[in-house]
């Protein structure tokens, strides 16, 4: 990715200290989302990058909605909703996974991916890799081909592209 998309991002992040629990240096990203100039450069960024190698986008619920909606209608392509449990009428595919402390679940119907093609995934945040993880799991039991995570920020220490072996994994913003 490119790195004017880096500075980008940096320039337009917020931090804040002690947030959702104390020790934890949060990373905001709704002031480049309401930075109507910087959202639109960012979103054009990505399409110039991913245009004519995905056949579709697979937002993760919540935060990577507002990325995947955006970039798929850049590039003329549909979005795929891997959505937090129990939100998606059935039939579903369903993944759990864990978190520190307990447990999550993501799923997607399977009858909105087309068997072997080409999927992005996208979301805000690589932290533990857990929600990629079960995300990527899921889109390829229902038959996708997932050829690349984008990420806008990774958080290396957390390991999560040790959770991803093998994935071509484009993060805008690299934290240690
Ligand atoms: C955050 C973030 C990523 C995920 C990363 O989502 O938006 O989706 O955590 O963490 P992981 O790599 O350890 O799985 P969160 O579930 O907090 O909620 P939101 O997107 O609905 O705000
Ligand atoms: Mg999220």
């Amino acid at each position: 990715l490119s790195g004017v998309l880096t500075e980008l991002v940096v320039d337009n992040l917020r931090e804040i200290p002690d947030f959702p629990e104390p020790g934890v240096l949060f990373r905001d990203i709704t002031p480049l989302l309401a930075n109507g100039k910087a959202f639109a450069n960012l979103i054009d960024g990505l399409a110039a990058h991913y245009r004519g190698h995905i056949d579709a986008v697979a937002g993760l619920e919540s935060r990577g909605f507002v990325l995947a909606a955006p970039l798929a209608v850049h590039l003329g392509l549909g979005m795929i909703t891997v959505r937090k449990g129990g939100k998606l009428p059935g039939p579903v595919l369903g993944e759990d996974y864990s978190l520190e402390y307990g447990t999550a679940r993501m799923e997607i119907r399977p009858d909105t991916v087309v068997a072997g093609q080409r999927v992005l995934v996208i979301d805000d945040v690589l932290a533990t890799g857990g929600t990629a993880a079960a995300s990527i799991s899921l889109l390829e039991r229902a038959g996708a081909q997932v050829v690349a995570v984008c990420m806008l920020l990774e958080l290396a220490g957390l390991g999560g592209r040790e959770r991803l072996p093998g994935r071509r994994i484009d993060s805008v913003v690299t934290f240690p």
